[in-house]
Protein backbone atom coordinates (compact mmCIF):
# COMPACT_ATOMS: atom_id res chain seq x y z
CA UNK A 1 0.00 0.00 0.00
CA UNK A 2 1.34 3.38 -0.71
CA UNK A 3 2.56 5.65 2.18
CA UNK A 4 -0.20 7.47 3.73
CA UNK A 5 -0.23 11.53 3.63
CA UNK A 6 0.84 13.44 6.01
CA UNK A 7 -1.09 16.56 7.53
CA UNK A 8 -0.15 19.60 9.19
CA UNK A 9 -3.11 21.97 8.94
CA UNK A 10 -3.98 24.49 11.76
CA UNK A 11 -7.02 26.72 12.75
CA UNK A 12 -9.81 27.05 10.04
CA UNK A 13 -7.98 24.44 7.35
CA UNK A 14 -7.96 21.68 10.57
CA UNK A 15 -11.75 22.05 11.08
CA UNK A 16 -12.27 20.51 7.49
CA UNK A 17 -10.38 17.50 8.86
CA UNK A 18 -12.94 16.93 11.26
CA UNK A 19 -15.90 17.21 8.63
CA UNK A 20 -14.07 14.59 6.62
CA UNK A 21 -13.99 12.29 9.16
CA UNK A 22 -17.72 12.37 9.96
CA UNK A 23 -18.02 11.79 6.63
CA UNK A 24 -16.16 8.62 6.59
CA UNK A 25 -17.84 7.51 9.77
CA UNK A 26 -21.46 8.13 8.39
CA UNK A 27 -19.73 5.83 5.23
CA UNK A 28 -19.44 3.17 7.25
CA UNK A 29 -23.27 3.05 8.92
CA UNK A 30 -25.87 0.66 7.51
CA UNK A 31 -28.14 3.48 6.77
CA UNK A 32 -26.16 6.50 6.38
CA UNK A 33 -27.45 9.73 5.72
CA UNK A 34 -24.45 10.84 2.92
CA UNK A 35 -23.06 8.09 2.28
CA UNK A 36 -19.79 9.02 1.16
CA UNK A 37 -17.02 6.73 -0.06
CA UNK A 38 -14.94 9.19 -1.03
CA UNK A 39 -14.74 10.49 2.44
CA UNK A 40 -13.73 7.03 3.99
CA UNK A 41 -11.27 6.35 1.27
CA UNK A 42 -9.55 10.14 2.00
CA UNK A 43 -9.26 9.17 5.60
CA UNK A 44 -7.71 5.97 5.20
CA UNK A 45 -5.04 7.85 2.98
CA UNK A 46 -4.24 10.53 5.32
CA UNK A 47 -1.77 9.94 8.29
CA UNK A 48 -3.50 11.35 11.09
CA UNK A 49 -4.77 10.22 14.38
CA UNK A 50 -8.23 10.53 13.86
CA UNK A 51 -9.17 9.28 17.14
CA UNK A 52 -7.27 12.10 19.01
CA UNK A 53 -10.46 14.52 17.03
CA UNK A 54 -12.52 12.84 19.66
CA UNK A 55 -15.77 13.30 16.94
CA UNK A 56 -18.18 10.39 17.63
CA UNK A 57 -19.91 8.96 14.65
CA UNK A 58 -23.17 9.79 16.47
CA UNK A 59 -22.21 13.55 15.87
CA UNK A 60 -22.04 12.65 12.39
CA UNK A 61 -25.81 14.13 11.48
CA UNK A 62 -24.37 17.41 12.23
CA UNK A 63 -22.36 17.73 9.45
CA UNK A 64 -23.76 15.16 7.04
CA UNK A 65 -26.90 16.54 7.23
CA UNK A 66 -26.11 19.66 5.81
CA UNK A 67 -23.84 18.68 3.07
CA UNK A 68 -26.53 15.63 1.58
CA UNK A 69 -28.97 18.90 1.72
CA UNK A 70 -26.40 20.83 -0.12
CA UNK A 71 -25.57 18.04 -2.65
CA UNK A 72 -29.65 18.52 -3.50
CA UNK A 73 -29.87 21.42 -4.06
CA UNK A 74 -26.51 22.31 -6.18
CA UNK A 75 -27.79 18.76 -8.36
CA UNK A 76 -30.94 20.73 -8.62
CA UNK A 77 -28.99 23.93 -9.81
CA UNK A 78 -26.94 22.07 -12.38
CA UNK A 79 -30.22 20.30 -13.73
CA UNK A 80 -31.71 23.56 -14.73
CA UNK A 81 -28.33 25.02 -15.63
CA UNK A 82 -25.97 22.22 -17.52
CA UNK A 83 -24.00 24.92 -18.87
CA UNK A 84 -22.86 26.51 -15.73
CA UNK A 85 -19.96 27.12 -13.09
CA UNK A 86 -19.22 26.43 -10.31
CA UNK A 87 -17.32 27.66 -7.09
CA UNK A 88 -17.00 24.85 -4.15
CA UNK A 89 -15.94 27.63 -1.50
CA UNK A 90 -14.12 26.38 1.83
CA UNK A 91 -14.53 22.82 -0.26
CA UNK A 92 -11.59 21.32 2.79
CA UNK A 93 -11.82 17.85 1.04
CA UNK A 94 -15.48 17.32 0.17
CA UNK A 95 -15.61 15.34 -2.67
CA UNK A 96 -18.95 16.97 -3.89
CA UNK A 97 -17.70 17.02 -7.42
CA UNK A 98 -17.24 13.63 -7.66
CA UNK A 99 -20.25 13.07 -5.52
CA UNK A 100 -22.02 14.63 -8.15
CA UNK A 101 -20.20 14.05 -11.28
CA UNK A 102 -21.40 16.92 -13.48
CA UNK A 103 -21.68 16.89 -17.39
CA UNK A 104 -19.71 18.61 -19.81
CA UNK A 105 -20.89 21.72 -19.91
CA UNK A 106 -19.50 22.39 -16.14
CA UNK A 107 -16.63 24.05 -14.96
CA UNK A 108 -15.90 23.41 -11.43
CA UNK A 109 -13.45 25.21 -9.03
CA UNK A 110 -12.94 24.06 -5.76
CA UNK A 111 -11.68 26.97 -3.50
CA UNK A 112 -9.65 26.78 -0.25
CA UNK A 113 -6.60 27.74 1.41
CA UNK A 114 -3.11 27.25 0.25
CA UNK A 115 -2.52 24.17 2.40
CA UNK A 116 -5.73 22.71 2.16
CA UNK A 117 -5.07 22.51 -1.64
CA UNK A 118 -2.22 21.27 -1.90
CA UNK A 119 -3.36 18.01 0.46
CA UNK A 120 -6.26 17.60 -1.90
CA UNK A 121 -4.54 17.44 -4.82
CA UNK A 122 -2.38 14.34 -3.34
CA UNK A 123 -5.61 13.04 -2.44
CA UNK A 124 -8.11 12.68 -5.55
CA UNK A 125 -7.86 12.63 -9.04
CA UNK A 126 -7.74 15.29 -11.74
CA UNK A 127 -11.53 15.27 -13.90
CA UNK A 128 -12.20 17.21 -17.00
CA UNK A 129 -13.72 20.87 -16.43
CA UNK A 130 -12.45 20.64 -12.75
CA UNK A 131 -10.21 23.34 -11.19
CA UNK A 132 -8.13 24.16 -8.03
CA UNK A 133 -7.71 27.75 -6.65
CA UNK A 134 -5.51 27.71 -3.60
CA UNK A 135 -6.02 31.28 -2.22
CA UNK A 136 -8.42 32.91 1.07
CA UNK A 137 -11.95 33.55 0.28
CA UNK A 138 -10.94 37.36 1.07
CA UNK A 139 -8.19 37.78 -1.28
CA UNK A 140 -9.97 40.14 -3.71
CA UNK A 141 -8.42 39.04 -6.88
CA UNK A 142 -9.88 35.14 -7.29
CA UNK A 143 -12.69 35.95 -8.10
CA UNK A 144 -12.12 37.87 -11.79
CA UNK A 145 -9.84 34.86 -12.47
CA UNK A 146 -13.28 32.86 -13.20
CA UNK A 147 -14.70 33.87 -16.09
CA UNK A 148 -18.27 35.30 -15.96
CA UNK A 149 -19.89 34.18 -19.03
CA UNK A 150 -22.27 31.55 -17.39
CA UNK A 151 -24.40 31.02 -14.56
CA UNK A 152 -22.51 30.23 -11.52
CA UNK A 153 -22.96 28.32 -8.57
CA UNK A 154 -21.72 29.62 -4.94
CA UNK A 155 -21.49 26.48 -3.14
CA UNK A 156 -20.02 27.57 0.41
CA UNK A 157 -20.42 25.39 2.82
CA UNK A 158 -18.58 25.37 6.41
CA UNK A 159 -16.64 28.78 5.72
CA UNK A 160 -19.21 31.88 6.58
CA UNK A 161 -18.24 31.54 10.18
CA UNK A 162 -14.45 31.89 9.47
CA UNK A 163 -15.20 34.88 7.72
CA UNK A 164 -16.21 38.12 9.41
CA UNK A 165 -19.13 39.41 8.39
CA UNK A 166 -18.06 42.89 6.23
CA UNK A 167 -16.42 40.41 4.40
CA UNK A 168 -18.71 37.56 3.84
CA UNK A 169 -21.09 40.16 2.81
CA UNK A 170 -18.79 41.77 0.26
CA UNK A 171 -17.68 38.21 -1.29
CA UNK A 172 -21.29 37.38 -1.49
CA UNK A 173 -21.81 40.62 -3.13
CA UNK A 174 -18.91 40.33 -5.84
CA UNK A 175 -20.41 36.89 -6.83
CA UNK A 176 -23.79 38.83 -7.15
CA UNK A 177 -22.02 41.89 -9.32
CA UNK A 178 -20.14 39.90 -11.56
CA UNK A 179 -21.87 36.49 -12.78
CA UNK A 180 -24.98 37.70 -14.58
CA UNK A 181 -27.38 34.86 -12.57
CA UNK A 182 -27.28 32.48 -10.24
CA UNK A 183 -27.39 30.97 -6.92
CA UNK A 184 -25.50 31.28 -3.57
CA UNK A 185 -25.88 27.80 -1.63
CA UNK A 186 -24.48 28.78 1.71
CA UNK A 187 -24.90 27.87 5.66
CA UNK A 188 -23.86 30.00 8.79
CA UNK A 189 -24.35 29.88 12.55
CA UNK A 190 -26.75 31.79 14.33
CA UNK A 191 -25.75 34.14 17.24
CA UNK A 192 -26.03 31.54 19.82
CA UNK A 193 -23.53 29.59 17.82
CA UNK A 194 -20.70 32.25 17.74
CA UNK A 195 -21.06 33.01 21.00
CA UNK A 196 -20.99 29.88 22.35
CA UNK A 197 -18.08 28.60 20.10
CA UNK A 198 -15.91 28.48 23.36
CA UNK A 199 -17.77 25.89 24.85
CA UNK A 200 -17.78 23.27 21.54
CA UNK A 201 -14.99 21.24 21.83
CA UNK A 202 -14.14 20.04 18.48
CA UNK A 203 -14.38 24.14 17.23
CA UNK A 204 -12.13 24.91 20.48
CA UNK A 205 -9.15 22.00 19.76
CA UNK A 206 -8.80 23.51 16.14
CA UNK A 207 -7.85 26.64 17.28
CA UNK A 208 -10.23 28.47 14.95
CA UNK A 209 -12.43 31.48 16.25
CA UNK A 210 -15.94 31.93 14.72
CA UNK A 211 -17.42 35.88 13.57
CA UNK A 212 -20.37 36.17 11.03
CA UNK A 213 -23.88 34.95 13.10
CA UNK A 214 -26.98 35.16 10.99
CA UNK A 215 -30.06 34.58 12.32
CA UNK A 216 -31.91 34.49 9.12
CA UNK A 217 -32.56 34.72 5.47
CA UNK A 218 -33.58 38.63 6.31
CA UNK A 219 -30.09 39.17 7.60
CA UNK A 220 -28.57 38.33 4.21
CA UNK A 221 -31.44 39.65 2.15
CA UNK A 222 -31.16 43.37 4.13
CA UNK A 223 -27.13 43.60 3.12
CA UNK A 224 -27.11 41.80 -0.14
CA UNK A 225 -28.42 43.41 -2.87
CA UNK A 226 -30.16 41.80 -5.97
CA UNK A 227 -30.95 38.35 -4.83
CA UNK A 228 -33.79 36.43 -3.70
CA UNK A 229 -34.50 33.84 -1.03
CA UNK A 230 -35.02 30.45 -2.23
CA UNK A 231 -35.02 28.04 0.73
CA UNK A 232 -33.93 28.38 3.99
CA UNK A 233 -33.65 25.43 6.75
CA UNK A 234 -32.04 24.52 9.67
CA UNK A 235 -30.92 20.99 10.92
CA UNK A 236 -33.82 19.54 11.91
CA UNK A 237 -36.38 20.94 9.28
CA UNK A 238 -33.80 20.57 6.32
CA UNK A 239 -35.28 17.48 4.26
CA UNK A 240 -32.43 15.46 4.66
CA UNK A 241 -33.15 15.31 8.00
CA UNK A 242 -35.44 12.38 7.62
CA UNK A 243 -32.40 10.28 6.92
CA UNK A 244 -31.14 10.25 10.71
CA UNK A 245 -31.20 7.92 12.99
CA UNK A 246 -34.03 7.06 15.10
CA UNK A 247 -31.04 7.25 18.29
CA UNK A 248 -30.06 11.10 16.57
CA UNK A 249 -33.28 12.18 16.59
CA UNK A 250 -34.14 11.25 20.42
CA UNK A 251 -30.51 12.78 21.75
CA UNK A 252 -31.62 15.83 20.06
CA UNK A 253 -34.90 16.29 20.90
CA UNK A 254 -34.12 18.88 23.44
CA UNK A 255 -32.54 21.01 21.01
CA UNK A 256 -34.91 21.03 18.58
CA UNK A 257 -37.02 22.54 21.46
CA UNK A 258 -34.77 25.17 22.43
CA UNK A 259 -35.33 28.03 19.48
CA UNK A 260 -31.44 29.30 19.84
CA UNK A 261 -30.46 25.76 19.79
CA UNK A 262 -32.97 24.92 16.87
CA UNK A 263 -31.53 27.59 14.97
CA UNK A 264 -28.15 27.44 15.16
CA UNK A 265 -27.12 25.54 11.73
CA UNK A 266 -28.35 27.76 9.28
CA UNK A 267 -28.60 26.28 5.69
CA UNK A 268 -29.70 28.65 2.81
CA UNK A 269 -29.97 29.41 -1.09
CA UNK A 270 -30.75 32.36 -2.49
CA UNK A 271 -30.92 33.12 -6.55
CA UNK A 272 -30.09 36.01 -8.93
CA UNK A 273 -30.58 37.28 -11.84
CA UNK A 274 -33.67 36.99 -14.47
CA UNK A 275 -35.79 34.47 -13.50
CA UNK A 276 -36.02 31.58 -15.79
C1 LIG B 1 -15.39 23.32 8.45
S1 LIG B 1 -14.35 23.19 7.05
C2 LIG B 1 -15.54 22.76 5.81
C3 LIG B 1 -14.93 22.04 4.66
C4 LIG B 1 -15.93 21.50 3.64
N1 LIG B 1 -16.72 22.54 3.04
C5 LIG B 1 -16.83 20.49 4.31
O1 LIG B 1 -18.01 20.78 4.51
O2 LIG B 1 -16.32 19.41 4.63
C6 LIG B 1 -14.00 24.90 6.69
C7 LIG B 1 -13.17 25.10 5.44
O3 LIG B 1 -13.18 26.48 5.11
C8 LIG B 1 -11.88 26.85 4.74
N2 LIG B 1 -11.69 28.28 4.99
C9 LIG B 1 -11.86 28.97 6.14
N3 LIG B 1 -11.57 30.26 5.96
C10 LIG B 1 -11.21 30.40 4.66
C11 LIG B 1 -10.79 31.50 3.85
N4 LIG B 1 -10.67 32.72 4.36
N5 LIG B 1 -10.50 31.26 2.56
C12 LIG B 1 -10.61 30.02 2.01
N6 LIG B 1 -11.02 28.95 2.73
C13 LIG B 1 -11.29 29.14 4.03
C14 LIG B 1 -10.98 26.01 5.62
O4 LIG B 1 -9.65 25.94 5.12
C15 LIG B 1 -11.71 24.68 5.60
O5 LIG B 1 -11.30 23.87 4.54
Amino acid sequence: MADKIPVDLHGAAQTMLTTLYLKALDAQFDQPVLGDQFAKEAVERIDFDWDALKAPGRWAPLVTVRTAQYDIWARQFLAANPEATVIHLGCGLDARVFRIDPGPGVTWYDVDQPPVIALREQIYPDRPGYHLMATSATDPSWLSEIPADRPVLLLAEGISMYLTEADGVALLQSVVDRFPAGELQIDFYNWFGIKTQKTHRLQRQSGATLHWAVNGPADILDKVTGIRLLAAANLFDAETFSRVSAGFRRSSRVARAVRPLRGMLQYHRYAFGPIS
